[in-house]
């Protein structure tokens, strides 16, 4: 018996005798044990709220939010094309429930994000002259980081500005505004939201080239005297071929900058792709060869997809003095993104609860390494 089967079979006992003496017929399912009191001590856990859960419309997702989590990020409900949706309209409802329910919740919000190329109002990629551009870029950082501050933790301050060797990206933020976009957005940030954490996020920014990129890049804003206190892994990341190496050295070299390392959106794909990464542009062929999985992941997947983030979570632990947080993009598997990207209506399987919300062998993996 693994040791994590060892500890799933003592968590299931413990229940039964529960449920034995208390007279009622025990559940295994109902008190799996609580990812956020298990690694209290050593980082946050945080997910990806929706719309539905932030109104509080998912009972079933509440509970468990309320008990596994310490911190939660608006999967979108805080990105330009929501929050800011023409020059002079700003829409805060959803984010105030947001900070809201966090708050009763004892949940820390990470907000994301304030400058993003994806999901951008059709207003603000329109705009022509680079002063009106950065008008608006100014005008928004101010406005949204300042209403937040001390009612968020964090702001992802630039999402994604990178390419895979390491360049930067040619988005609009960089045709208008130059190379120094990035630490300009900080600058402004540190003014308008003193008391939150700003950082920088990124996907495959634990490969080689675009880690050096990545490096230069906080080098930099760091050389300008501008404020950044941590930098995210998105880590969206595919079964059976987690970088640990990469992603260990990644640790040990953003670290050295002075700065938090955060693994701001995991989820382990079990479908195939083509490609790497998590550009949101990027879509590839559908096909029932594409979705294998409609009617139930085969026992032999669950268990590798068991094995990966248990190797994650064990090389988080080591390094717990670096890693602040580890957030799941989605609270259970029926609201992934990967259900409908890259290829759209597929079957994926990537979080740790299944569709019915209960604890997959993954959970009790991640759940053991701290027994
Ligand atoms: C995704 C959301 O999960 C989807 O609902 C949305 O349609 C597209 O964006 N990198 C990021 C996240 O930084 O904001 C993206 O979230 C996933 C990739």
């Amino acid at each position: 018996m693994t040791q994590r089967n060892a500890f799933a079979a003592v968590c299931y006992l413990c229940l039964f005798v529960a449920g034995c003496t208390s007279g009622r017929k025990a559940t295994i399912t109902k008190e799996p044990p609580s990812l956020k009191a298990l690694y209290k001590n050593d980082f946050g856990i945080g997910t990806a709220l929706n719309t539905e859960q932030i109104e509080e419309k998912d009972p079933k997702a509440a509970e468990l939010i309320a008990r596994q989590f310490n911190m939660a990020t608006p999967e979108n409900i805080m990105k330009e094309e929501i929050i800011h949706p023409a020059w002079d309209t700003y829409n805060f409802d959803l984010a105030d429930k947001m900070v809201e329910y966090c708050k009763k919740n004892d949940i820390k919000v990470n907000a994301h994000t304030l400058i993003w190329h994806s999901q951008m109002p059709a207003f603000a990629r329109r705009i022509q002259s680079v002063d009106s551009f950065r008008t608006f870029f100014t005008n928004h950082i101010k406005t949204v980081a300042g209403r937040y501050d001390g009612k968020v933790y964090s702001w992802d301050v630039v999402n994604e500005a990178l390419n895979e060797d390491g360049t930067m990206r040619k988005s609009v933020f960089l045709q208008k505004l130059g190379d120094d976009f990035v630490t300009d957005a900080f600058r402004i940030a540190q003014e308008a939201a003193p008391h939150t954490q700003l950082y920088y996020n990124d996907y495959n920014n634990e490969q080689p080239a675009k880690r050096a990129g990545c490096i230069a890049l906080i080098k930099k804003i760091q050389a300008a005297g501008v404020r950044i206190d941590g930098v995210g892994i998105q880590g969206h990341w595919h079964l059976g071929k987690i970088p640990l190496k990469d992603i260990e050295e990644s640790i040990v070299q953003y670290s050295a900058l002075g700065l938090k390392v955060m693994f701001t959106e995991l989820d382990i794909e079990v479908l195939n792709r083509n490609f790497s990464g998590a550009d949101v542009s990027q879509t590839m062929q559908g096909g029932s060869s594409n979705n294998p999985y409609v009617n139930g992941l085969p026992d032999s997947v669950q268990q590798k997809l068991a094995s990966d983030y248990e190797a994650l979570f064990r090389l988080f632990l080591k390094y717990k003095n670096n890693v602040s947080r580890v957030t799941l993009w989605g609270v259970h598997d029926g609201q992934s993104w990967l259900n409908g990207w890259p290829v759209r209506g597929r079957t994926n399987y990537p979080l740790l609860f299944d569709r019915n919300y209960l604890p997959k062998p993954a959970f009790y993996a991640v759940a053991a390494l701290k027994k």
